[in-house]
């Protein structure tokens, strides 16, 4: 068996290819940036590779995304047709937990404003209602929305979630499809994005969307967190919106287009907080040791939970 190590010229390929030589037993592991026999190629393991690189592997069994979002990967329309797993784990889990409560703390406890005091140094105590008193929507409810709803309802919010099926999550009130997006808008004050971009989400994150947010909750207004991709928002309704106080506030991951440049209207906003796509970032030290597992059960035959349903897109 070879594994194919193939990711974006962006990331360091180094220090995964030293962890699967570390952790992948007797498998070859083949660096895609030097050559290598297209033939001996069984497994790929790879990040946004440059298109067309997995077209020409005749003995390719299957390929292991480095990520949990695999939007980039299947716009490649000349990827092989062969099994396609992304990542579950616990680790690039609790980084999205950990990068989401951040936010929805951020805005729930009024940092824009105290912030914006502290440059001014005013001592100004602004009301602030219980967490019991806050309605967080969470837009797909996958592994990573259900694991965040966890810890936000454990802090108190009252949290819901909104899915493709709507399938029942234990603990949490569900909405489902089309029908069910307004009444969960209608009761939401945070909302939490954690959707893949697919051909049905693509632009979900709009103006009309926006405005069907709670408008009688505890905070001044409805507040928009988006982790998932930065195809599924129109970036110019999100800054009308704050303008004009359709949303109160913003934290955003993921931008239309990566790297956000330098001149985008979006850096200064005073109600945004902005990080480099960064909420939950793939490390070999979290990762490695999983896919080799996964690679392994994939050869004994195993159904794999994370295995990517091409005709949803996710
Ligand atoms: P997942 O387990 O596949 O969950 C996706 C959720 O979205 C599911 O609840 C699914 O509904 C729902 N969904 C999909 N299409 C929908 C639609 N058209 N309408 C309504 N709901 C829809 O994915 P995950 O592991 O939680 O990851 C979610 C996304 O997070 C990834 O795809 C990726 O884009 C993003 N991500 C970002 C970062 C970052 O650093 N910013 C890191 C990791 C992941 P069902 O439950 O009915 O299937
Ligand atoms: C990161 O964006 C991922 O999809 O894992």
């Amino acid at each position: 068996m070879a594994l194919l190590v193939a990711m974006a010229r962006h990331w360091d390929a180094e220090p995964w290819l030293e962890r699967f030589r570390r952790l992948g037993g007797d498998m070859e592991i083949l660096d895609a940036r030097k050559p290598y026999d297209a033939a001996a190629v069984t497994h790929a393991a790879v990040w946004k590779p440059d298109p067309g690189m997995l077209a020409g592997l005749p003995n390719l069994r299957a390929i292991f995304n480095l990520g949990a979002g695999v939007d980039a990967l299947l716009a490649d329309k000349t990827l092989p047709g062969v099994p396609l797993y992304r990542i579950i784990d616990p680790d690039l889990t609790s980084r999205m937990t950990e990068w989401v409560t951040l936010q929805v703390l951020f805005h729930f406890r009024q940092m824009p404003d105290y912030l914006a005091q502290q440059a001014r140094a005013a001592w100004e105590q602004l009301d602030q209602p219980g967490a019991h008193e806050v309605r967080v929507g969470i837009l797909g409810m996958g592994v990573l929305g259900r694991d965040c709803a966890e810890v936000l309802k454990r802090i108190g919010f009252q949290v819901a979630g909104w899915s493709r099926s709507g399938a029942a999550v234990e603990g949490f009130e569900m909405f489902g499809g089309a029908d069910g997006l307004a009444p969960f808008l209608a009761r939401t004050d945070i909302l939490v994005v954690l959707l893949p971009l697919t051909e049905t989400t693509r632009g979900i994150l709009d103006r009309k969307l926006f405005a069907g947010l709670a408008r009688d909750g505890r905070l001044p207004g409805p507040v928009l967190i988006n982790a998932g991709r930065g195809g599924l928002q129109v970036e110019a309704d999100i800054l009308a919106a704050l303008d004009d106080g359709t949303l109160a506030g913003a934290s955003i991951d993921v931008f239309e287009t990566e790297p956000l440049p330098a001149d985008n209207p979006l850096w200064p906003h005073p109600r945004l907080v902005l990080t480099p796509h960064v909420a939950a970032d793939s490390t070999p030290e979290g990762l490695v040791a999983g896919i080799v597992r996964d690679i392994a059960a994939f050869e004994r035959g195993e159904t794999l939970p994370n295995l990517v349903d091409r005709a949803t897109g996710y």
